[in-house]
């Protein structure tokens, strides 16, 4: 199995703030993760580390088996699919949903790419279907709902057959139904082997998928729990993230927590 992510003691600091502190962390490629945290508490950071979009003040990041720092980053970056709102906000409201996928191949070497833009218009339209998008082909992105549109990024993040696919709070500003569908479709994608090593960060433990397998807790910047779910999910770690007392219920798969009762904190 190989090492997908490899940070020792990674740091970033911005001005005096410590935004990431001695950060120690590996994912290997059958694995899904889930990073929880609360607002503020670095998630980003952490994510826009291990997309090559930053260095860190201090430490080692290794991605696909190369170090940050001694490597290319134009060539890492390809290698991985990201969706954020800053991605999202890049997208133009004029362009057309099968654009938007397709053109995250562009400028990618190697690989797929080098075959026919008809081959890379067909991948665009199964990878839309995979995520339940297929009939928005011909819309374009700006008249698409804000669930329709996370779909088309999550698809736009694969078209690249990327090694390692990370979704920074993908379910963010998703009414209830819009949630659930897009918990199914990533579930799909933890489920199915063919899938990359896949990172999904959320401050929800509701927005788990079932199929992911390890989870990260972060608070103000430092690793509170990281590991295999059962492991990691638990009441106790659960209040000590968000600085609260939570009760933690897990029911096939899917996890739910709420403040416990004055009566009993
Ligand atoms: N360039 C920066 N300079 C100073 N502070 C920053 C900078 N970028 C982010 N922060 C702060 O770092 C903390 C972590 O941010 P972020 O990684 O976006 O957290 P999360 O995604 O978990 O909400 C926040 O308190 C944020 O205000
Ligand atoms: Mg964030």
């Amino acid at each position: 199995m190989n090492a997908v992510l490899e940070l020792a003691d990674v740091t970033v600091k911005r001005g005096t703030a410590t935004l990431l502190d001695g950060v120690d962390w590996a994912v290997e490629e059958d694995e899904r993760w889930v990073i929880l945290g609360p607002n503020g508490a670095g998630k980003t950071t952490l994510m826009q580390l291990c997309s090559a979009q930053i260095h860190p003040t201090s430490g080692v990041v290794g991605i696909l088996g190369e170090v940050v720092g001694t490597v290319d980053v134009f060539e890492l970056r390809p290698r991985i699919g990201w969706t954020s709102a800053a991605v999202a906000e890049r997208i133009p409201r004029h362009e057309i949903v099968r654009d938007v996928v397709v053109s995250a191949s562009y400028g990618v070497v190697g690989r797929w790419r080098e075959r026919y833009d008809e081959l890379d218009h067909e991948r665009a339209a199964a990878l839309l279907r995979e995520v339940g998008a297929g009939a928005l082909l011909d819309r374009t992105f700006g008249t698409l709902s804000e669930g329709e549109r996370k779909r088309v990024q999550i698809a736009r993040a694969l078209m690249t057959d990327p090694e390692l696919l990370i979704l920074d709070e993908p379910a963010a500003g998703l009414d209830l139904g819009g949630r659930e569908d897009l918990v199914s479709t990533l579930s799909a994608i933890a489920l199915d082997e063919y899938s990359p090593a896949t990172i999904l960060v959320s401050h929800h433990v509701e927005e788990i998928p079932p199929g992911f397998t390890h989870a990260l807790l972060l608070r103000e910047g430092r690793v509170m729990a990281a590991g295999p779910i059962p492991h990691v999910m638990n009441a106790e770690q659960l209040s000590a993230t968000f600085g609260m007392r939570l009760t933690l219920h897990e029911e096939d798969g899917r996890y739910s927590a709420r403040r416990l009762a004055r009566r009993h904190a």
